[in-house]
């Protein structure tokens, strides 16, 4: 609403008001302040809005309004004189206003009633919903499977030090397998005076478990991980889950039986068949990577049956081993004494594979079409209830 359109007090009489105040021949009269009381009582009485009626509080007995105006200009004499009538107008000026605000405000409170009816006929307005993403769906149904074979959870931190990420890993300076695990790093610098970083796997957690809890052990570590890599099939940060199993006794056995058990609840089939191929990493010794066999069905990977069969391949999934002396040794361990497994995955991959994407990049892209496509409700617990270790079909 514009002031124009406003029902402001009779100006000329507003005006006459001040004058009359300043003194000269005709000192304010009662007269004057009455006629200006009537006026203002109209104007009031006009206003047909909150707004209307406040542009008229603001002339009247606003701050710099005629009343206020007119008490400044006023001879101290004649203000003595006059002051209670003047305060007496005031006073009936802002009891009028604050009453036609009643009226108007409970009119338009009814306006309101009247013209917002509610079709309850009309379906409620969908209100956007967020979806769990898939990476944190994987990670939880592997922390689910795990739990069951009794694996506490273990973290570690992103920027690490140089000693938890490589070197206690059995990966010394000058080791070629750094070269595979270039990452970022900070101006920041550790104990050794060596750049942090932010941690290319999840191993590093191996170390801070051992030297924290000390032996037996039996954990899973998941989290990020990052290496400057980019491309279809690798982000800069990606996930993985770490395992790590030290007992007395430990053999290439547990750890082909832990896999299988877990991947077999993870895909929800029994046909997983594994592959252990000797390979290397400086942590583990030996060293397997372990493959699954899998087949393209309407051109999707699907993980099942051997990779020898027809039709089938065998596809690289995880990294793994008997931890390496050295590593065991840096974790404050005595390596006559204990032996473990370890394992590493890429639970992005993992993600791919059960759910069906083929770009990873989308992962990270922050789409709401992918993540409400791919994700999940925040109520869907993942079950696995049948539980590890019942076989899905089968009487086996
Ligand atoms: N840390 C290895 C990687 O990121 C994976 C791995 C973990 C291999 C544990 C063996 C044992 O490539």
């Amino acid at each position: 609403m514009s002031e124009q359109q406003s029902p402001v007090v009779d100006e000329h009489l507003s005006e006459a008001v001040i004058k009359a105040s300043s003194g000269g021949d005709g000192a304010l009269t009662g007269e004057t302040l009455a006629q200006w009381m009537s006026a203002n009582t109209g104007a009031i009485e006009s206003a047909t809005t909150v707004g209307e009626l406040d542009a008229v509080r603001v002339s009247a007995v606003g701050k710099s309004g005629t009343i206020t105006l007119a008490l400044k200009k006023m001879h101290p004499e004649h203000r003595r004189e006059l002051a209670p009538e003047i305060n007496r107008a005031k006073a009936e000026t802002e009891n009028a206003i604050a009453q036609r605000k009643t009226v108007l405000e409970s009119a338009a409170l009814e306006a309101r009633l009247v013209a917002e009816t509610i079709d309850l006929s009309l379906p409620a307005p969908t209100k956007p919903k967020g979806s769990v993403h898939p990476v944190s769906q994987v990670m939880d149904e592997l922390a689910e499977i795990f739990a069951d074979m009794g694996f506490a959870v273990a973290s570690g931190p992103e920027i690490e030090d140089d000693w938890h990420n490589f070197t206690a890993l059995n990966m010394p300076d000058s080791h070629p397998a750094r070269a595979m695990h270039d990452t970022f790093y900070f101006p920041d610098r550790d104990a050794e005076d060596r750049e942090m970083l932010l941690r290319t796997h999840t191993s590093p957690v191996q170390i801070r478990t051992m030297l924290e809890q000390g032996a037996p052990l039996r954990i899973i570590a998941p989290g990020r991980v990052y290496r400057s890599d980019s491309d279809a099939t690798h982000t800069p940060m990606f996930h993985q889950i770490e395992g790590l199993v030290i007992d007395k006794g430990i053999h290439l056995g547990h750890l082909k039986w832990t896999l299988e058990t877990l991947l077999k609840a993870f895909f929800e089939r029994d046909d997983i068949v594994l592959r252990l191929r000797p390979s290397y990493f400086p942590f583990t010794e030996p060293s397997v990577e372990v493959d699954t066999g899998f087949s393209f069905i309407d051109g999707r990977r699907v993980v099942g049956g051997s990779g020898d069969e027809p039709g089938h391949q065998w596809m690289e999934l995880l990294g793994s081993g008997m931890v390496n002396r050295n590593v065991l040794a840096a974790g404050g361990l005595d390596p006559d004494e204990w032996q473990g497994f370890a394992f590493g995955v890429g639970v992005d991959r993992l993600a791919m594979l059960k759910y069906g994407m083929n770009d990873l990049r989308a992962f990270f892209d922050g789409d709401v079409r992918w993540l409400s496509h791919y994700g999940f409700s925040a109520l869907d617990v993942p079950t696995l209830s049948g539980g590890v270790g019942t076989p899905v079909g089968s009487g086996a």
